[in-house]
């Protein structure tokens, strides 16, 4: 390639997605195909112990915080994190009919409408500091759990989430503890993965925060982004039926091959970006093989991580045979006592909104010595159809 080029683009190039087409910078995260995930230059597995609001501090100020600056940012976010009587009110009223990502969605469009401050500085920080209050009246409202309690977050970001979520039966240390770990490796995934280039599309109009936040989730929903993790554990506990908790490697191995003779999807594998195991996967797999080694999910999605990998390598066509970040999470929130796989992707969108918030921030009042990105206006060529 010539000097100074990024990419060539050729006809075959066009419908593929914009597959690799570099767009801009990504002050938050980067995806490096061997290596993954890294959050402001750190990789992933040095940072899943930390707590969101150190990692929500590193990406949004880019550096981490001393231990003053985390306190004065939480207390911050804690001075804006409840919602007022009239916004859940208007949640409350959405129809309980639909996927629980349109409820999400509406939910984000209904706090811009009541809440919304029309800065996208202001605005990031507020959403940031709701999103708990936002997501636990959204689950509790679509699942009939009854009323949200009062938001409490002086006890953490996601102890003050699942004090909130009516979880019918919920053993709490382990719920919170899987639920923290599940927040913090979702905030962000670079700039170009779908909800992410989407939300920040509608801004580059000067869309608010919210609708475009609100435009990002409905991209999240798609069950070829955020809800392939309650597609993925559907598919693990269809397997789990298949062979039964005790199986085998073989058993699995045999399992695959004649789901891929049969032309049938084998879930969980393969990214866009990735060519190597998903760290945010590695990190879950570690994380349930010391907690739950005995669940039957977690027996099932092990053996799956290492069967899978090697049938699919077989097939020179495959660019990416290695477990993507949704093998696991759905078997791990299950172990935790979060049985609720409908609301899976909300819980991805707890988290990602985040680092899409931020990203949006960048754009419109960073980039470009502070002149912000233009509105996106990709080209296209004319084709007849016949
Ligand atoms: C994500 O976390 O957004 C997914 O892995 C998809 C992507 O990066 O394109």
């Amino acid at each position: 390639m010539r000097e100074g080029v990024l990419f060539e683009i050729t006809k075959d190039s066009l419908e593929t997605g914009l597959r690799g087409f570099p767009v801009g910078y990504c002050v938050t995260s980067f995806v490096d195909p061997m290596k993954g995930l890294t959050y402001v230059g750190r990789p992933i597995a040095e940072l899943a112990g930390k707590s969101p609001i150190e990692l929500i501090y590193l990406l949004y100020y880019g550096e981490m915080g001393d231990k003053n600056q985390v306190a004065h940012f939480q207390h911050e976010l804690n001075k804006r994190a409840v919602l007022q009587d009239e916004t859940v009110k208007a949640i409350e009223a959405l129809p309980k009919t639909g996927h629980a990502m349109d409820s999400f969605a509406a939910a984000l469009l209904i706090v811009g409408m009541c809440e919304g401050k029309g800065d996208y500085r202001e605005d990031c920080l507020d959403v940031i500091a709701k999103l708990p209050h936002i997501v636990a009246s959204v689950i509790n409202s679509h699942a009939g759990w009854g009323k949200t309690p009062d938001p409490k977050p002086e006890m953490g970001y996601i102890e003050n989430f699942v004090h909130m979520l009516n979880v019918p039966g919920a053993k709490t240390p382990e719920l919170v503890q899987a639920m923290r770990l599940f927040n913090v490796i979702h905030y962000d995934h670079c700039g170009g993965n779908l909800s992410t280039f989407v939300g920040k599309a509608v801004a580059s109009g000067m869309e608010h925060m919210y609708g475009s936040l609100a435009a990002a989730m409905t991209a999240l929903a798609g069950p070829r982004h955020g809800r392939a993790n309650q597609d993925c554990l559907e598919f693990v506990q269809s397997v789990l039926n298949d062979v039964g908790e005790n199986a085998k490697a073989a058993d699995v191995e045999k399992l695959i091959r004649k789901k891929l003779a049969a032309n049938e999807l084998v879930y969980g594998f393969g990214h866009a970006v990735l060519r190597v195991e998903d760290a945010r996967a590695t990190v879950c797999y570690n994380y349930c093989q010391k907690h739950f080694p005995n669940h039957p999910l977690v027996k099932i999605a092990l053996l799956l991580r290492t069967e899978g990998a090697k049938v699919l390598k077989e097939n020179p066509k495959i660019s990416d045979p290695y477990p993507n970040i949704d093998a696991i999470t759905g078997s791990m929130l299950m172990a935790a006592g979060f049985p609720y796989p409908d609301y899976y992707t909300v819980l991805f969108g707890l988290s990602r909104t985040v680092g899409i918030a931020i990203q949006i921030v960048y754009e419109r009042l960073e980039a470009r010595g502070g002149k912000g990105t233009p509105i996106v206006r990709p080209l296209y060529f004319y084709k007849a159809r016949k």
